[in-house]
């Protein structure tokens, strides 16, 4: 799949260390689709070579703004961007930005465009908490301008600090691009809370009750609706796979701990998806010490955890859409229809533990998603991205309607 086919990117490099890592960023966004137009400075080209990108990109790089044969080339390219980018960007390039000046060929494109603008810091750690930095970030972004904060870790030369200053990953870059170039629709702007992964119920200090859930439907949903635009926290048990870029994850271990985060955030929330699976189930007590194999007790005595869905119900704000997921292994159609009357949702995902490639674990699901007074819909076998996008399709319908 290639998301970003034809897309015309603006990729700007200034005079950073950095730059070796925007190389990466243009073969991403290439291999993605995209056409890449690089514009580099003149000191950016101190620290790598125009040839590199115009290797990654199939492209020919941009580097002057008076040159013979090239008088409108800043005119041309910022108007054919449906996206500008510029990482690194410098402290200076920054000032320029903010100055509105146009005295280089990239500075004159961020003029001459009507496309968004991300602007991706990177600097010493003391160059970016000065208060020139700062108020220029905040006038870029005042102008509508999207300004990554740099990440915090170690800056290129050892006798740097460890502060903020560091470029992000090329990921999440990407990850940010594809946020910006995605058509917006009824999620843009909006606040959903996505649960996702097992909860743990402990035994004692290293033991617990769990499922084999890995996280990754809700993942997927979390990282679909936060590149629509929305504003996303993911409530999340501990995943076999890392969180997505970009969106507040709050980490929780057991159902009463996930229960309360639900309900803390749920007030203000536009969306619930619920795509965890809570442990349904928990020791009736909790050992303080291991227990030995010569205590080991005849039976162990479990109790029910709280429903979250229903144990949170008073807490929704009026008008919000709420999804539940149904796994069952059996009668699935039949208990997944009572649980969306019982538990008051707008949708339930419907599907079978034991039917393959569905379910826990794996990288596709076969869905079927129910609404009140509506024929259920059976998708085929996709993958959970594409279940996410089908399920957010109709998030978005229900949302428009209210
Ligand atoms: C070795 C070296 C590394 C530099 N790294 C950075 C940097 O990471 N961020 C930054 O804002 N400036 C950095 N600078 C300073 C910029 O290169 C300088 O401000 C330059 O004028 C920026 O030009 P430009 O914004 O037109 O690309 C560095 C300079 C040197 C010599």
């Amino acid at each position: 799949m290639r998301p970003f086919h034809g897309r015309r990117i603006l990729l700007g490099v200034t005079g950073g260390i950095a730059s070796y890592k925007t190389a990466w960023l243009a073969r991403l966004l290439s291999q993605a689709g995209a056409e890449v137009d690089t514009v580099m400075t003149k000191s950016a080209r101190e620290f790598i070579g125009a040839v590199t990108f115009e290797a990654l990109t199939g492209r020919p790089v941009h580097t002057e703004l008076v040159a013979e044969g090239s008088a409108l080339d800043h005119i041309r390219l910022a108007q054919a961007a449906e996206l500008v980018v510029v990482a690194p960007a410098t402290a200076d390039f920054l000032a320029r930005a903010a100055g509105g000046r146009s005295d280089d060929l990239l500075a004159a494109c961020l003029l001459a465009t009507k496309a968004p603008v991300l602007l991706v810091p990177a600097m010493n750690d003391m160059m970016w908490a000065h208060q020139q930095t700062i108020a220029n970030v905040a006038h870029l972004r005042s102008i509508g301008y999207t300004v990554l904060d740099p990440d915090t870790g170690p800056l290129a030369s050892p006798q740097e600090g460890a502060g903020a200053g560091r470029m992000p990953e090329p990921d999440t870059i990407f990850a940010q691009v594809g946020r910006m170039l995605e058509p917006k629709g009824a999620l843009n702007g909006k606040r959903v809370v996505v649960t996702a992964g097992p909860t743990r119920e402990s035994l004692d200090p290293v033991r617990f009750l769990s499922n084999y859930s890995s996280g990754k439907m809700g993942v997927a949903i979390a990282a679909a609706a936060w590149r629509r635009g929305a504003e996303v926290t993911l409530i999340a048990g501990p995943l076999s796979i890392t969180p997505p870029l970009g969106m507040r994850a709050l980490d929780v271990e057991s159902t009463s701990d996930m229960a309360n985060a639900v309900r803390s955030e749920l007030s203000t929330a536009d969306v619930l998806v619920m795509a965890a699976a809570p442990a349904d189930f928990k020791p009736a007590t909790v050992a303080v010490a291991k227990i030995k194999k010569t205590t080991r007790p005849e039976a162990l005595a479990i109790e029910e955890t709280p429903d979250i869905l229903k144990s949170t119900r008073d807490a929704r704000r009026p008008g919000s859409v709420i999804v539940g997921f149904a796994l069952e292994t059996d009668d699935v159609m039949a208990h997944a229809a009572e649980k969306l009357r019982a538990k008051e949702l707008d949708l339930i995902v419907v599907n079978d533990a034991r039917e393959p490639g569905a379910g826990f674990g794996g990288d596709t699901n076969r869905v079927t998603i129910m609404a009140p007074n509506a024929e259920p819909v059976a998708l085929p076998l996709m993958s959970k991205a594409e279940v996410a996008d089908a399920i957010l399709d109709r998030v978005e319908a229900l949302l428009g309607g209210r």
